[in-house]
């Protein structure tokens, strides 16, 4: 499997360790768009190049890391068919996977460390969408009956 991970300075060092990760385990393919230091950048960037490739269908899934995880999944999500995901913890994104069908894991390098990230990555990567009843609340998402105006009624 392919993935592709990004960063802003806030998210340089965990962006880094999840590479390591990755690689170490030989398993995936692991495409690094940035950043490559801890000065300072902008994060909308990143998530741009990230949420792009997943919406384009280049990449299957990818990871995206800043000082909080928020500005990054705040631009990845405005993407038609992506799921970013901003975990905090295993539980968060094992369901992730489960009931939203994630293909962003976001996470804020100056929140959660890096023993615990990583723990989250192989959850990430390996824990399958449930599917079931959450595959018509995944259609929901971008339905165009709401984004129309014309389907908003509750249950
Ligand atoms: C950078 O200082 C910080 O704002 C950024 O990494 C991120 O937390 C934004 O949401």
């Amino acid at each position: 499997m392919d993935i592709i991970l990004g960063s802003d300075h806030g998210g340089f060092d965990l962006k880094e360790a999840c590479k390591s990760h990755l690689e170490t385990l030989q398993i995936y393919r692991v495409k690094d768009i940035g950043v490559f230091s801890l000065d300072s950048s902008d994060y909308p960037e990143v998530a741009h190049r990230v949420a792009r490739a997943i919406a384009g269908g280049e990449y299957a899934c990818g990871i995206l890391v800043c000082g909080t995880g928020l500005g990054m999944s705040i631009v990845a999500n405005r993407y038609k068919g992506v799921r970013a995901a901003l975990c905090h913890n295993l539980y968060t994104a094992r369901m992730s996977r489960l009931h939203n069908d994630a293909n962003i894991l976001v996470m804020g390098g100056r929140v959660i460390g890096a023993g615990l990230a990583l723990e989250m990555v192989d959850i990430f990567l390996t824990v399958p969408f449930e599917g079931g009843r959450h595959i018509k609340r995944i259609n929901q998402i971008d339905s165009e009956a709401y984004f129309g105006g014309k389907k908003l009624t509750a249950g």
